[in-house]
Formats: C-alpha cells, sequence, structure tokens
C-alpha cells in the first residue's frame, strides 16, 4: 500500500459548505412546496388542530390571511380541504355554488392572483354525514358509478370558482376521465387535474382526519385505497389516470413510499407531487417537542428526501415555514 493510500477521498467535496451546496445533486426551491389548508363554515376564530401543532382549521377570514403569508414566503401552491357547517348523505355543500370552499376560492382568486396556484382536493368525505369518499347504496356500500357524477359536479362548481387544478383523491375507478370531461364539456379544459393516483390505505392519515373531521362512521376505506403490500399496482393506477388526462400524478403518503415516488417518476413524465400526509408531519412535531430531534432539520431532511426519490413537487404542512427557511439558507 503506497504512502498515497487512499488516492480516491470523496470527503475532499464534502470539505466546505460551499463545495457540498456545488456539488448537490438536489435542490429544494419553495416554488416546489404546496401548502394544504383547511376551511370550516361557521367557526368565529380559527381552531387548533390538537394532533398537528401549529395547523388550524381556518375561518374564510384567517385562510385568506395564511395564503397570503404563504404566497409571500413563495410556496409553489397551496390546496384547500373544506369543512361545512351541515353535512348529509350525499354531500350536497361539496358542489353548492355558496359552499365553503367555493367561497373561499372566489376570496383568493382576487387576492392572490397569479403569485401562487390555488388548488383543491375533490373527495366526499368531508362532506358526507357517513364520512366515506362517495354515496353509498343501499346496502351500505360506496357506489362507483354514482359517486362519479357527484365528483363531476364538484369540479364543475370548484372551477366555476376558480380553482386552477383540482386534485380528485376518492380514489374510485374513472374518477380522472368522469372530471375531465365534465370540465371540457363546461368550457373548462384549461383546468388542471392532479390525480392522486397513487393512495394507500393508511394509518399515516390519521391527525386528518381530526382536522377534516371526516373519519368513517362505519368501516374503513381498504375497499378503494391501494394496500400497503403492493408497489406494481401503483403504476397501473398512473398508467390509468394519465390515459384519462391527469396533467400530474401524486403518490400518498410520501415518507414511507419513496420506493413509490421513484418508481413512478422513472415511469412518467409528467410533473409527480408526493404528500407528505398528517401522521408524517404529527410524528416529527410529537419528537420534537420531546426534545428528541432537531426540529427544523428534520423538516428539511424529510422534504429533501421526498426531491431526491424523485418528486417534483411536495405537498406539506410545513410549506410556509420551511419555504422562509429556503430564503434565509
Ligand atoms: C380525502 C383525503 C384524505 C387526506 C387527503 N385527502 C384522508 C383520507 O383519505 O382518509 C389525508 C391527508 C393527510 O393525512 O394529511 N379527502
Amino acid at each position: 500500500m503506497s504512502a498515497q493510500f487512499p488516492v480516491a477521498r470523496p470527503r475532499r467535496l464534502r470539505r466546505t459548505s460551499a463545495l457540498r451546496r456545488m456539488v448537490a445533486e438536489t435542490r429544494l426551491a419553495p416554488a416546489d412546496l404546496v401548502l394544504p389548508m383547511f376551511v370550516k363554515e361557521g367557526i368565529a376564530d380559527p381552531q387548533p388542530v390538537a394532533s398537528m401543532p401549529g395547523v388550524f382549521q381556518h375561518t374564510r377570514d384567517s385562510l385568506r390571511k395564511a395564503a397570503h403569508e404563504a404566497a409571500e414566503a413563495g410556496v409553489g401552491g397551496i390546496i384547500l380541504f373544506g369543512i361545512p357547517a351541515v353535512k348529509d348523505g350525499t354531500g350536497s355543500a361539496a358542489d353548492d355554488p355558496d359552499g365553503i370552499v367555493q367561497r373561499t376560492l372566489r376570496d383568493l382568486a382576487s387576492d392572490l392572483g397569479d403569485s401562487t396556484v390555488i388548488m383543491t382536493d375533490l373527495c366526499l368525505d368531508e362532506y358526507t354525514d357517513h364520512g366515506h369518499c362517495g354515496v353509498l347504496t343501499g346496502a351500505g356500500e360506496i357506489d362507483n358509478d354514482a359517486t362519479l357524477e357527484r365528483y363531476a359536479s364538484i369540479a364543475l362548481a370548484q372551477a366555476e370558482a376558480g380553482a386552477a387544478v383540482l386534485g380528485p383523491s376518492g380514489m374510485m375507478d374513472g374518477q380522472v376521465g368522469a372530471i375531465r370531461a365534465a370540465l371540457d364539456g363546461a368550457g373548462h379544459s384549461d383546468v388542471a387535474i392532479l390525480a392522486y393516483s397513487v393512495k394507500y390505505a393508511s394509518a399515516y392519515y390519521g391527525p386528518f382526519r381530526d382536522a377534516a373531521e371526516c373519519a368513517p362512521q362505519f368501516g374503513d376505506r381498504a375497499s378503494h385505497q391501494q394496500d400497503p403490500a403492493n408497489a406494481g399496482e401503483s403504476l397501473r393506477e398512473v398508467l390509468l389516470d394519465l390515459d384519462e388526462g391527469a396533467d400530474m400524478v401524486m403518490v400518498k403518503p410520501a415518507g414511507a413510499y419513496l420506493d413509490i415516488v421513484r418508481r413512478v417518476r422513472d415511469a412518467v413524465d409528467v410533473p409527480v407531487a408526493a404528500y407528505q400526509v398528517s401522521g408524517e408531519y404529527a410524528m416529527i412535531e410529537a419528537a420534537a417537542e420531546k426534545g428528541w430531534i432537531d426540529r427544523e432539520r428534520t423538516i428539511m431532511e424529510s422534504l429533501l428526501s421526498i426531491r431526491r426519490a424523485g418528486a417534483d413537487i411536495a405537498l406539506t404542512y410545513w410549506a410556509t415555514e420551511a419555504a422562509r427557511l429556503l430564503r434565509r439558507a
């Protein structure tokens, strides 16, 4: 062994922060981040979500303010979830032109202009009294094709109120095609679809069901959301959605499914999003609160990892804070 050994020294490029920055293979920017936001009808003040410290069910006014802050921090977009005052069997508040999301969309369209992308989650679970993502048959099962008609109608209500991108998240077969046809038939061919193509039946959604008040009153979502055991099925879902007219595709959750993000990234040439869900948020916040991890470093590492796995866009409840940290760095 010569005195020179080792000749190859990867550590040379890790020596200073300037070197590390120059050779970084993955970059995270505010525009890569999308902020999910909750707006609740009929409340006077924003309500904190207990299992998601720092996240609120907003009033229309407090949402406007928070959306403005997000846009100012440079986030790529925001995605709205609505919690109506009254729920019923068919989720009629979801496509009411005066429903909470539609009103909020109209507020935001005038406030935000082109400073960030305004998106909506398109599903029924926040609007139905039974908490399922669709309408039910007499036997209490989700009626896939009747649900598609509801989704088409919600798509029109959201598009008419000013949403630029719709995110169907109910995992009904044919949902992207039904929404695309409805939009195109009503002169909304410019409204884009971010399909929740790959959505697992995940325990990581727990805190969200508090935030959106949408826990199913009976049963679960395993008949339509994917089995965490499956990977190949995800590619089939993605290809079907692209065939039906999806403009972008999403994988959800993110952190426990980074292998799926990579497989999807390698298979398609449309933008890929990944949703860092409520449970991922809650775990990091809880561990940080106990002083067991460095909160900011863990947040930024989790987001960088989503980008490194191949996602162009990360949906994260930390979007505004992370965008500010990135601007400071
Ligand atoms: C359905 C929807 C859910 C989430 C986003 N859209 C809940 C579900 O499928 O049960 C979860 C998001 C999160 O956990 O952060 N409208």
